[in-house]
């Protein structure tokens, strides 16, 4: 697979191909050279990943499901660009032409044409780059998609903001704005999940209080849902996650977005969140019982190390298990004034760190599943109990990788193993596979890495 900094040259040289195709003719010498540089890096990463898929989430540039390191001004230029043109992806094919990238280009930058761009492009005899539209899982429902995501998670922040800023006043967060926004959140967990939580990965400096909240939300119903909770349940677990730092309103600014270690006095009264948000949250009527729990417990670790200190036995809440979970791992990832967010590979190593109390393992395990990161060379069990080999990622659907079937449902070996495309639906629109999880290739005795080739 090409290196992130490869994909990173590859969209800037495409984007600054553009740019130089509408301010000059596409003879002039510097498009052409643009060209022949582009026609090159182009075909050197198709050699490796076929094909690269561009895609443009918010201001963010992600090539074959990842995202792009440096988001230079020029890229967010470029992803708001496309994003007005309602050009959601850009997918190159193996076997590309100088000839279909210069069209592509000249027909990109010319924003007077009348014709649709996908229109031109077949005109051009342009076959191996498509635009499109991200759709990762076919739905029904018209709403669902990236853009509908985008609009509940948008108004998602905004809800959280008012909450925080009644609760900040004294007065009671109002539940019904609070349980409208769940609902919809909800249901796009239940329904386009990859579209959601590739929206809660977009990192913000600006309101990382609210979108924390709603990010931690989402990502604990994900984890609900993965557990098989539905309906009003799993409505009440997004609620409590949404809340369960309300008791920050009372934490003094200078000591919440310190971006030095805090003194002991200062963690003294940073703790105070847990037992404020309890109380605030115990005194807002219809505020679902479970979220004055989550909200206390949730910096308590499976051994009750943590805080509040000195509570005696209690058994945590499974809410509180996946809030804590989803809490860590949204705070690690995203970036603050004193700190870039972390790589998800840095943030795996710190939250399964050996030996450490701080989480339900076999939540984590689970929890680090869901999030997609079943790399190539993962073996894993399908929903049809087949194991197999992830051989290569979906572009922009981390869930649904294409995975070579070694095992069939006894656990006998396949004498020729098929290539299952998890993404594929079958005539009624279901999909015909679905990966379940990692497993360890020890338990099944598999090398999976000598069944790639
Ligand atoms: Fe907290
Ligand atoms: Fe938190």
């Amino acid at each position: 697979m090409a290196e992130p900094r490869g994909y990173d040259e590859l969209v800037r040289r495409l984007a600054a191909a553009v740019r130089g195709a509408s301010l000059y003719n596409a003879d002039h010498p510097l498009v052409r050279r643009g060209i022949d540089t582009l026609t090159g890096l182009a075909t050197s990463a198709l050699q490796h990943d076929d094909p690269i898929v561009v895609g443009f989430i918010g201001d963010e540039v992600v090539v074959n499901a990842r995202r792009l390191l440096r988001s230079a001004a020029m890229l967010i230029g470029f992803a708001r660009d496309m994003r007005e043109r309602r050009i959601e992806k850009i997918t190159i094919a193996r076997g590309v032409t100088r000839d279909e990238l210069r069209w592509f280009v000249i027909e990109l930058a010319d924003r007077r044409a009348a014709r649709p761009l996908a229109a031109r492009l077949e005109q051009r005899g342009v076959h191996r780059i498509t635009v499109g539209r991200i759709n990762v899982e076919t739905v029904e429902d018209e709403n669902a998609g990236i853009q509908a995501a985008r609009r509940v998670y948008g108004s998602a922040v905004e809800t959280a903001e008012t909450l925080w800023q009644a609760a900040k006043a004294g007065d009671q967060p109002d539940p019904n704005a609070a349980r409208r926004i769940i609902d919809s959140l909800a249901k796009l967990v239940s329904q386009d999940r990859t579209s959601l939580m590739a929206l809660t990965a977009l990192k913000k400096y600006d309101s990382y209080t609210f979108t924390h909240m709603v990010n931690v939300s989402v990502l604990s119903m994900a984890q609900a849902r993965a557990l098989n909770l539905e309906g009003p349940m799993l409505r009440e677990f997004g609620f409590a996650a949404l809340m369960h730092d309300i008791g920050k309103v009372n934490t003094p600014l200078e000591v919440l977005n310190k971006p030095d270690k805090l003194t002991r006095e200062e963690f003294d009264v940073m703790k105070q969140h847990v037992v404020d948000g309890a109380h605030i949250l115990r005194r807002t009527p219809e505020m679902p019982a479970l979220a004055p729990v989550v909200a206390f417990e949730h910096h308590l670790r499976q051994d009750l190390s943590g805080y509040p200190e000195k509570i005696g036995h209690r058994d945590l809440n499974l809410c509180t298990q996946i809030v804590s979970i989803a809490d860590v791992y949204d705070a690690l990832r995203s970036n603050r004034i004193y700190r870039e967010g972390l790589p998800s590979e840095r943030i795996r190593a710190i939250m399964t760190q050996k030996d450490s109390p701080a989480f339900n393992t076999r939540l984590l395990r689970r929890f680090i599943n869901l999030m997609g990161l079943f790399p190539v060379g993962t073996l894993v069990r399908l929903g049809t109990d087949e194991v197999g080999v992830v051989t290569h990622e979906h572009p922009m659907d981390p869930f649904r990788p294409q995975v070579k079937i070694l095992l069939d449902r006894l656990g006998e070996r396949c004498e020729e193993p098929i290539l299952a495309n998890t993404w594929e639906t079958d005539d009624r629109g279901q999909f015909r596979w679905a990966v379940v999880e990692a497993v360890d290739p020890d338990a099944v005795s598999l090398d999976p890495l000598s069944f790639m080739a």
